[in-house]
């Protein structure tokens, strides 16, 4: 079969190869501890479910405006105005099902052959995938952890030429934790005034903050003309599965996000868009249970994986993962992370999957239980004294 050129260029498997072998372990009946988990392991809160059965009986089942329905980005204009301390009117709000796919429409928007978009390295990897696709050029930001995976900004300048167009952000962090201050976000600011450039902030991870409040690249003074902010529901409220988010634009932007919803995907579910407005206009009383709860177990696996020899992470500050530094394995991370699904029956990502800079670390989730991760961490452990 001829498949078009740019298919090689999708990348990702790291994370679909454990993701595969997890299920198919699954089926054969074999338990697996989930420390690969990139999802918050709550249920839906329930007045959000009630609003989207509500709709669904309300006979919501029809196509919705290409940008989401007005409610609903009137809410998120709010929230963001509210969160983001910037002014964000409707207009600026395009819905579609998930993050992901906006993502994928601000490359196809902004980026194209002979661009190079910068991504942090480790970083959630579909940002690299989805910029080489678009016919850009994908440019590695290697992050550190003697830096606390913070951006060395003196690198930044390095990397950047007359070819740049937009740089990705991901503050929290997958995998790292990491979240930029007010300071980082002001001299990152700089750089991308000088030069000219856009900035891609995906903040899925922005409620999910455990040490100090989370500030936005989009309230740095002149930035929110040049930002296109995406957040979303998947992991605030749990919903993973109803693939919902949003970004938010400079309002000339706004129609050519737009257009590629209403090329793809015509528009969000239906039913999905009121039960949205209730999240964020009903009770946070779940998500703050949820943010305590992952708080508890952040700490349990930070200081059970200090504790292991050979392993070590930072605390991470926002999100649900440890990225943790593996020393005296003479393994690469995707046959480390293979080797304990196999031997200990632990599910993990290799770093390897998150950029180049993550060879050597391995991703553990704390989107599991704390009897999971004190079972992990024993099984890990001794997986690791058998090499
Ligand atoms: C950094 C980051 N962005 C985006 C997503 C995907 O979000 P969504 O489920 O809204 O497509 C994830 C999911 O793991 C993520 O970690």
């Amino acid at each position: 079969m001829r498949l078009a050129e740019r298919m090689n260029f999708l990348g990702g498997e790291g994370m679909g190869d454990v993701l595969t072998q997890v299920q198919q372990r699954r089926a054969r009946g074999e338990r697996v501890i989930p420390m690969h988990a990139g999802e918050p392991d709550f249920d839906t809160p329930t007045d959000i479910v009630e609003a989207a059965v509500a709709a669904l009986r309300g006979g919501q089942t029809h196509y919705t405006p290409a940008a989401g329905i007005p409610a609903l980005r009137q809410a998120i204009a709010e929230e963001i105005s509210k969160t983001r301390r910037i002014t964000v009117s409707p207009d600026q709000v395009v819905v579609a099902p998930g993050v992901k796919p906006l993502i994928f429409f601000t490359m196809a928007a902004l980026c194209q052959p002979g661009d190079d978009v910068i991504c942090p390295d480790p970083a959630y990897p579909f940002y690299a995938s989805l910029a080489n696709f678009v016919g850009a050029k994908a440019v590695s930001l290697p992050l550190t952890m003697d830096t606390g995976f913070s951006i060395d900004f003196a690198l930044l300048e390095d990397l950047v030429t007359p070819n740049t167009r937009l740089v990705v952000v991901n503050s929290p962090s997958n995998p790292t934790g990491a979240i930029l201050t007010r300071g980082e976000l002001e001299a990152l600011g700089d750089i991308v005034l000088k030069h000219d450039l856009w900035i891609l902030s995906d903040e899925i991870y922005s409620r999910l903050v455990y040490e100090d409040s989370f500030e936005s690249i989009a309230s740095v003074p002149g930035m929110s003309e040049r930002t296109v902010l995406i957040d979303g529901f998947s992991k605030t409220y749990a919903m993973t599965g109803w693939r919902l988010g949003y970004s938010v634009t400079p309002r000339e932007l706004t129609p050519h996000i737009t257009k590629l919803v209403l090329n793809t995907l015509s528009c969000s579910v239906a039913f999905t868009q009121p039960a949205a407005v209730e999240a964020l206009r009903g009770s946070q009383e779940p998500v703050h249970r949820m943010i305590e709860t992952f708080r508890r177990r952040r700490d349990r696996l930070v200081s059970g994986i200090n504790r292991i020899p050979g392993l070590a992470c930072l605390k991470p500050r926002g999100a649900f993962y440890a990225f943790t530094k593996v020393s005296g394995v003479d393994k690469p991370s995707l046959e480390l992370a293979r080797y304990l699904l196999t031997e200990a029956g632990v599910a993990v990502y290799p770093g390897a999957a998150f950029g180049s800079q993550g060879e050597g670390f391995l991703r553990l989730s704390f989107a599991c239980s704390e009897a999971d991760i004190d079972e992990g961490l024993e099984r890990i452990a001794g997986a690791l004294a058998r090499l």
